[in-house]
């Protein structure tokens, strides 16, 4: 009876985490698809849980908590930190298929070697090395992109690094094809655990070659391997469920991958082999060129005039937190019968959805933003681009400078808009550290300042009161 209840939840959790695939596709229904997901996970553990041959319920309820103690802080970090809380997240991940793997190669080997049958002992060759390799090389992703001070930024190259990083994990798989073909022979007990290190080194060495620039999407194809570990896991435990959702974890982090490269017109081999990042020096022409800089004032004049306003935010709203005062800007202007959309680029911020999730948090209407493509056919009759800590998705470079590292990224056409106001703090490049031309453009007007603190006296200037900060 408890082994039908159980197959029954795993199936029903099973459609749970695909749907909740599908509804996180869409803003409008991506809460539904969270909450479908955890109801999926719930569901999982408890059908796994309540099995009779789980006998040591103690130590699950220790691992529970500790679960909590490390999960709840971690959940608490701000949105701009969340690429990096994510990496965090595919380590364990990698951790437990890695640690489960050992364990029962451990365990079956003490039982003797007729337990280890070729597939176990493939399925857990194949668990370990993702496991290990997803633990050291999403450790390392979470590390650059926290910026701690000792794990270099740069993109770390060296000669015949792909030849050789590709000769060690053959190392690792060729002591794997030994322990399948004699899993318990007299070598094995250094066999095993020579995986393990082939593995965590294979990981970091994965991730020194790319840039910064890269990490967000290396992080969502860390997710694939983390997926393809428990799908091993899946295996070596006999689990469907952990099949399914592996499955469905490392292909959602593949596609991800994909969409990310497409969005920012790389290869994916290019994420992966093309240390992006290094040509960061911004273009030296010998004069300080001027920019045209704009009164809260003035800007708000102007904006009172247009009929349609395209707000384009990027990372330096998320570093703002200045939502909800772009939601205090919106409503002003749309009271005004003013029609203002948000322009939305594929990458801009720091991770897949990050403008999305900002924009939902100040509750601004999902019709209102409209992705690139759709957008971009709209910016010559735009009265005001208000381009809010945003750069390199705005940059114009990427149109015809084969020099910079944005070249072919498709962008947002601000520049085509009748007048632009952008908001920055200083005259800094953004994450692809070169020169925007947009700024230097004769209806470009910069509004120099904190994104929240710019776009707060924007709002209270519409609104009557004292805009001046
Ligand atoms: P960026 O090019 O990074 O520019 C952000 C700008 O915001 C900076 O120029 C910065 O100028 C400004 N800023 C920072 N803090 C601010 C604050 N508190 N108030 C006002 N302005 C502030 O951002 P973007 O245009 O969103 O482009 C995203 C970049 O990240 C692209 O290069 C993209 O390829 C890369 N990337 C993104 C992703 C995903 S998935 N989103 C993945 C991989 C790579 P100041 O310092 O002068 O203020």
């Amino acid at each position: 009876m408890t082994h039908h209840i159980v197959q029954l939840s795993y199936v029903l959790a099973a459609i749970l985490f695909i749907f909740s695939l599908y509804w996180m596709n869409d803003p409008k229904t991506a809460r539904r698809g969270v909450f479908a997901g955890i109801f999926a996970m719930f569901l999982a553990v408890v059908s796994t849980w309540i099995q009779p041959g789980i006998i040591h319920h103690d130590w699950i309820l220790v691992a529970i908590v500790l679960g909590f103690v490390v999960g709840i802080p971690l959940a608490m970090v701000p949105l701009t930190a969340v690429p990096q809380r994510t990496a965090l997240s595919h380590a364990f991940g990698g951790l437990a298929a890695g640690l489960v793997g050992a364990a029962k190669y451990y365990l079956w080997s003490g039982e003797g070697s007729e337990q280890l049958t070729t597939f176990r002992m493939t399925a857990i060759v194949a668990e370990v090395i993702l496991g290990f390799l997803t633990l050291t090389g999403s450790l390392l992703a979470a590390g650059k992109l926290q910026e701690i001070k000792w794990i270099p930024q740069r993109p770390v190259t060296y000669p015949l690094q792909n030849v050789s990083n590709i000769l060690l994990l053959l190392a690792a798989v060729g002591l794997g094809a030994l322990l399948v073909m004699d899993p318990t022979g007299p070598w094995a007990k250094f066999a095993f655990p020579g995986i393990i290190v082939l593995a965590m080194i294979f990981g970091v060495l994965l991730i020194i070659p790319i840039g910064g620039a890269d990490m967000p999407t290396v992080i969502s194809i860390l997710n694939s391997y983390a997926g393809l570990a428990a799908v091993a896991m899946g295996f070596v435990l006999d689990n469907k469920l952990l099949i399914v959702a592996g499955a469905l974890d490392g292909s959602s982090g593949l596609i991800l991958s994909i969409i990310m490269c497409r969005a920012m017109n790389r290869s994916f081999t290019n994420v992966l082999f093309g240390a992006f990042g290094q040509v960061t020096a911004a273009k030296a022409d010998g004069e300080e060129r001027v920019y045209k800089s704009e009164t809260i004032e003035g800007a708000a004049q102007v904006l009172e005039q247009a009929e349609l306003v395209v707000i384009i935010p990027g990372y330096g709203m998320a570093v703002a937190q200045a939502q909800n005062r772009v939601r205090e800007l919106y409503d002003q202007l749309v009271k005004r019968g003013i029609t203002v959309k948000f322009a939305i680029h594929p990458v801009a911020g720091r991770m897949p959805g990050h403008m999305n999730v900002l924009l939902a948090d100040a509750d601004i209407p999902y019709n209102d933003l409209v992705e690139m493509d759709e957008i971009n056919s709209d910016m010559p009759q735009c009265d005001v681009a208000l381009v809010i800590g945003a750069n390199d998705v705005v940059n114009p470079a990427a149109r015809y400078d084969k020099s910079t590292p944005i070249y072919g990224m498709p962008i947002i056409n601000a520049d085509k808009a009748k007048t632009v106001f952008a908001i920055k703090r200083s005259k800094n490049p953004g994450f692809a550290g070169i020169d925007n031309e947009l700024y230097f453009q004769d209806n470009t007007f910069m509004l120099f300042g904190d994104a929240k603190a710019v776009v707060g006296d924007l709002a209270k200037q519409l609104s009557g009161g004292s805009g001046m900060h």
